[in-house]
């Protein structure tokens, strides 16, 4: 088990609250800088086809001015692979888009799309990018992504914060079930969406979840006690779950 849990923080609502007034303020590559030295590895961005928060400009200053991996997420589009392939990001996570949607809902159906998505996968890999997919924690999609010949994949953790009791208890084996199947093809496991506080201790636990992408939650959490301690906190969450969880996975969920 990789022993050092990845924290991905992104900084996407940083771009929100900037475009609410335009102009520069607050500036998404500031805080980018701030969450690493707050004890981020890495940043992940999402540049959505409508351009809510995270814009052109900030992937070109991202790109610039950040020492720390860069994991932009985008829609599996020519105009996205042109883009990824011009600013060279570390990673890319392909994420399913609705312009009606107000954030990324589920998974990208990788199962539904092997055809389409195999082109976009090919290619940033072979540019030397490393793809991940983000997908519901089923055996199908893993077994998709896999065929697709991605490098990681990216659990969808909405189901497992929204729920309570029994069910999130059921989700979280449904995630860990599917990381041991990722392990299998010798893909990363990696998760996120709604991850807060209450929420991240049983996913950093789980042993072969490497990185977790965290954004809506610690930006909010920034307003109070600012950007800094707020990923601090989290990061020692995440630490401590990783130091006393088991070594070695539970069995499958069958
Ligand atoms: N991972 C992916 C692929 C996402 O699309 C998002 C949301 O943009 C996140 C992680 C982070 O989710 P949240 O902002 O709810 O923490």
């Amino acid at each position: 088990m990789a022993r050092h849990l990845r924290l991905g923080v992104n900084i996407d609502h940083v771009a929100t609250i900037r475009n609410a007034r335009g102009g520069r303020h607050p500036d998404p590559v500031r805080a980018a800088k701030a969450a690493v030295e707050a004890g981020a590895d890495g940043i992940t961005a999402h540049l959505r086809e409508d351009r809510r928060h995270i814009s052109d400009e900030d992937i070109v200053q991202l790109r610039r001015i950040l020492d720390a991996p860069l994991n932009l997420e985008m829609a599996a589009t020519d105009d996205m692979l042109e883009i990824a392939l011009r600013h060279m990001p570390h990673a890319v996570c392909l994420v399913p888009e609705r312009r009606e949607e107000r954030t990324t809902e589920g998974g990208i159906d990788a199962a539904a799309g092997v055809e389409y998505l195999a082109r976009f996968v090919t290619e940033m890999s072979l540019a030397g990018i490393r793809v991940s997919l983000f997908i519901e924690p089923s055996l199908e999609q893993v077994e998709a992504a896999a065929m697709l010949g991605a490098g990681a994949v990216e659990f969808h953790t909405g189901r497992y914060c929204n729920s309570t009791g029994a069910e999130r208890e059921r989700e979280l084996r449904r995630i860990e079930t599917a990381s041991l199947r990722a392990h299998d093809f010798r893909m990363e496991s990696h998760a996120g969406h709604g991850l807060t506080y209450d929420t991240v201790e049983a996913i950093s636990a789980l042993p072969l979840i490497v990185e977790l992408n965290i954004g809506h939650f610690l930006i909010g959490e920034a307003i109070f006690r600012g950007l800094e301690p707020a990923i601090r906190q989290m990061r020692d969450l995440m630490d401590d779950a990783r130091a006393t969880a088991p070594r070695t996975p539970r069995g499958p969920l069958l």
